[in-house]
Formats: structure tokens, sequence, C-alpha cells
């Protein structure tokens, strides 16, 4: 509906055009929003305030002359003028009956496929694998796979990079411990790799030999010594394999298959350094191979510079993804580059894409795009730790929320066996980590609070699970199948009518969060969608209502109500309950 109403506006503007009202030349991006206030109408538009000035107009009367010149159409029902030159717009009943009858019809509920469908690349997740996930590894995760879900719906060709750091001189550190241990401690102690790392940082500080003995192992590792390789190969399968434990109980859709790990851009590192200096990009500066950008500048107007190789030979992080974007381009054919990685990270990645661009390692075509996100802070204000100080290690913070969550679920008094009860402390609880992430705009830290995300009330996930197993065990007392009602909407209630249009919206929303890789818009959509059916639910009787059509018609509308809670939380990646 928007889209119709978008190109009548343009319709409208191009006939004034024709008309000579407005200038030929003037160029407008035309806004449509919803209105707050839902007595306003469906939407507004400040067309007319935009385009006052070059028309040499009063608003008010550039906007009856748009009303005016908006071709013959069956979309609108009413527009008026408001203030100092809105135009709100009300949507004809029979469009809105229209739209709802294909969105309870389509499996897709209406939502239309991506106009192009692009192969998106994206980075997500990826964390470092000398330790254990921690809390500080939640927020890639949840919002990137959230994102790939979306894109995918949309009929883009996801592919999922799992940029995980396996290189790198902690490596001889644990390397050299694992060699102290005999086979049997080895097992033991790699099974929690947080103290593994503890271990093997204390003997590192403590002992010179030792120290030494790290660094020729780093040495022997990057030559590709095998016993050495093996020892490192060892240690990486187990920290994946943590990783992998994590990445199903969130219900993240990453695999071994999509770990693309930093090592395996070694052998290309030379390569890369080689043609930067091919290109004459290079610069020697204290021994190091350097490339200076004159887009970033530091306080003093210097230009930084993008480090790809140090005095001593190594390579660095930013050489790594210079050789990551390549292949994402070349091999992976990617039409676009996302990387879901926290906002401290923004200066690296906007000198590699400005540096990938001038080297013609990414074509001009190619679309680069960096999605930061904010820091998980504890209720004290400062980033989120465990109770002993430490950092939290996720597989400990899932298992608290399991634990809270069942807690919560023995206070109410539900008629779940312990199996089930299990089950759904189980789903209640991830989903809980996960939504409190996924509703948060991701440019802004969040409060990590407990007792918010599980609460039953306000934007959180168990209302979400709890609004959608309301709408179907209606079901179950109708005796009805759900999405074979064949009766058509009548819609005569305002809260009716609110939730249908709410529910038309669904579309829009789904392109919005793809739009701007920001699944809190969905979140918000949802939590609206709630609110709206229990508004309809508790004013409109439903079973009860003696005129079969308007039972009919709002059994469909629940129908509807629940199909979509489903279809969003899916995109989040949070399954539903049938029962709670
Ligand atoms: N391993 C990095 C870290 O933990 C994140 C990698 C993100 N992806 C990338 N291509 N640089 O900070």
């Amino acid at each position: 509906m928007k889209e119709q109403l978008e190109s009548l506006l343009a319709a409208a503007v191009a006939n004034l055009q024709q008309q000579g009202t407005l200038p030929a030349e003037v160029s407008v991006r035309i806004q449509l929003d919803r209105p707050r206030d839902k007595s306003h109408g469906d939407f507004a538009t400040n067309l007319a305030m935009m385009l006052a000035k070059p028309a040499q107009m009063n608003p008010r009367a550039l906007a009856e002359a748009l009303i005016a010149a908006i071709p013959e159409n069956t979309v609108l029902a009413a527009c008026d003028i408001a203030g100092p030159g809105f135009i709100n717009f009300k949507i004809d009943q029979q469009q809105l009956l229209a739209q709802l009858e294909r969105a309870y019809t389509d499996e897709r509920l209406g939502v239309e496929p991506a106009e192009q469908a692009k192969t998106i690349v994206i980075d997500y997740s990826s964390p470092n694998l000398a330790k254990e996930m921690h809390v500080g590894h939640l927020r890639s995760a949840i919002i990137g796979d959230s994102v790939a879900r979306v894109l995918e719906f949309l009929g883009h060709r996801v592919i999922r990079q799992n940029h995980v750091g396996d290189w790198g001189t902690q490596f001889g550190m644990l390397l050299a411990y694992m060699e102290e241990l005999d086979t049997d401690a080895l097992g033991m102690e790699l099974s929690n790799l947080e103290t593994f790392y503890k271990a093997a940082k204390k003997r590192f500080d403590e002992s010179e030999e030792f120290a030494q003995r790290a660094r020729d192992l780093v040495v022997a590792l990057q030559s590709g010594e095998p016993k050495c390789r093996e020892l490192w190969q060892q240690f990486i399968d187990i920290s994946l394999s943590h990783c992998q434990d994590v990445y199903d109980r969130l219900g993240v859709q990453l695999t071994r298959d999509d770990v693309m790990a930093e090592s395996a851009y070694n052998d290309d590192l030379p390569n890369v350094v080689e043609d930067l200096r091919q290109q004459g990009l290079l610069v020697e500066d204290q021994g190091a191979q350097c490339v200076f950008l004159d887009e970033f500048k530091n306080k003093d107007g210097e230009s930084l510079p993008v480090i790809v190789q140090k005095s001593g030979g190594g390579y660095l992080y930013a050489t790594t993804d210079l050789a990551a974007i390549r292949y994402r381009q070349n091999v992976l054919h990617g039409d676009h580059l996302m990387y879901f990685v926290d906002q401290r990270q923004g200066l690296h990645f906007q000198q590699i894409f400005t540096l990938a661009r001038k080297a013609g390692f990414a074509s001009s075509e190619l679309q680069l795009d960096h999605y930061g996100f904010g820091t998980v802070m504890g209720k004290d204000g400062r980033p989120y730790k465990s109770r002993d100080g430490g950092v939290t290690k996720l597989a400990d913070l899932l298992d608290e929320a399991e634990k809270r969550a069942l807690a919560l679920l023995q206070q109410k008094n539900t008629s779940l066996t312990d199996e089930e009860q299990a089950h759904v402390a189980q789903v209640v609880g991830i989903s809980s980590v996960k939504y409190a992430d996924l509703s948060k705009n991701r440019t802004s830290d969040y409060i990590f609070d407990w007792d918010t995300m599980l609460s039953f009330e306000g934007n959180t996930a168990p209302y979400l699970l709890y609004a959608y197993t309301r709408v179907t065990s209606m079901f179950g007392r109708a005796q009805v199948d759900p999405l074979a009602i064949t009766a058509p909407f009548v819609l005569a209630d305002e809260r009716e009518i609110n939730l249908a249009k709410l529910l038309v919206q669904f579309n829009e929303v789904v392109h919005s969060v793809a739009d701007k890789a920001m699944p809190h818009f969905l979140c918000g959509y949802l939590y609206e969608v709630a609110g709206a059916f229990s508004s309809f639910y508790e004013a409109c009787p439903i079973l009860q209502h003696e005129d079969e059509a308007v039972r009919q018609s709002r059994l469909k509308l629940a129908a509807l109500t629940a199909k979509t809670l489903r279809q969003g939380l899916s995109l989040l990646g949070i399954p539903t309950l049938e029962k709670m």
C-alpha cells in the first residue's frame, strides 16, 4: 500500500510539473510516515512542505494542488491537510480487505521478494578461538543471524562467513602449554578453554623460558612445522566445537561449513602486500609496510597508516581482511559484503574498505558495509561482568537464562508436565536473551538485566511467546483449522480495524529490517501486533459471537495474527511454543 501511495504521489508531482505549477527540474524523495495518532489517518507526508520553496507557493496551497493532482484510484478513501501543510491519507477499506485476504492465503504473508536478488556475504560471530565465547560475542551472533534470515526470506543468496581468529601470537603460548601437559591432563584442561587460557598466560608471565618457547612455537606454526600444526589443529577443533555448542543452543544458523578462518588467508597475504606495492601504495615506516590514506587523519592533520606488514615480516588483522574482501568478491561473487562487528572497529573497517577500493580489490559496484553495535552493559553501567568480576562465558550465561526461566515457570501455576516445563524453560530462557538484544537499537549500548528480559510484560520474548500461545489455544477450543477459513473478512469494530491495519504492514517492516539491518524494527512491530491483538481479544467476542460471519472473520484475523507472530519471531531466530 505504501508503494502504491508513493507512486500516486509521484504521479501527482509529475502532473504539477506538466502544468507548470512545479518547476520541471525538482526531484524529491517522497516520504510517507505512519501518524502516531491513528485518527489522523494511515499515512502522512510532508511533501508539500518540501516542495513549497521551489514551487514558490504556500505549503497548504501546494498541498491542495497536490491532492487535486493525484490520479483517479481505488486506494485512497480520503486526503486531508493538517497543520502547516501535512497531507494525511486514509486508505480505502476495500484495499485493506484485499490485502488482508492476500496475507492470509499467502505463505509469505504478502511479503514481496526483493526486487533484485543479490549475493550477500555476511560476516558475523567471528570470535577469536584462543578463548571461549563470552558475553561480548553475543550481539554479532544474534543480530547477524537475524539479518541473514531476513535477507534469505526476501530471496537473496546469503553466504555466511565466520571469520574466526585462529592465528596470532597468543597461540604460541597455548601451544607451549599444551606441550607441557600429558594427554589425559590435556583433554581435561581443554574442556574449559577459559581456565586453560589463564593457566597458559600464568606460565607465560612467570617463566622466561616458557615465554621463549611460546615465541618459537609461533614461528614454527607460521612456517608450517607439522608437529606444531597438528597440536594447533587439535586446539582449534576443540575451540570450534565449543562455539558450535553455543550456536546450537542459541539457534544461530552457523555450522562448521561457514567457518572461513583467518588462517585460511595466510598464503594470500604476501600477494596482498605485493599487489599494494605494485600499485605504488606502500610506504615503509620504521621497517613496517604501511599505506597512508588521506581520508583518515589524526588530530594533528597527519594521515593515518594502515599497517599491512610488521617490521619482523608478520602480517596483521587488516592484511587478512583485505585478502578476505578479495575472496568474497572474486570467489564467492558477493554483491554486498556485510560485517556485523563491534562498532569500536569502525575505523578499521572504514580504512580497509577505502583501501580495498583504491587498490582495486573491491570493484566500484561492490557494496561494503560495517554494521556496528554497542556494548552489553551491566546494571552498574559498565561492560557486563560475571559475579567474580571476570568476563562471562556465553555457555554459563545461557545456563543461567534457562535456570531462571525454569524458576519463573515453577512459580506459575501451569498444567505442564515436568518434561514440557523443561522444554518451555529452555525456549523462554534462550529467547529472552536473544530478544533483549534484538529489540534494542543495535547502535546503542544496552543494559543486560535478567528481570526485565524475563518479564511477561513489556517488549520481551516471554510476552510475545505467551501472546502467541493465547491466540493458538483458541483454535484448539474452536476446533477449526486456522488456515482453512473461507469466509471473507468483515471489519467493523475499531479494534479489529486497527489490528488488521497493522497486520498488512508486515511486508513494509520486513523490508525496512533488510534495508537498515535493524532487527529492532521487527521487534517493535511484533510487540505492537501482540498489543493490538490483546485489545481486540478483550473487546471483541470471538467464539461466543452469535453471528457466524463475524465469528469466522474474527477467527481469521486471529489466525493471521498467529501466523504473523510466528513468521516474525522466526525471522528473529526465535521459535514459538504451543503452550506455556
Ligand atoms: N575476531 C574479531 C574479534 O573478535 C572479529 C572479526 C570480525 N570480522 C572481520 N572480518 N574482521 O574482534
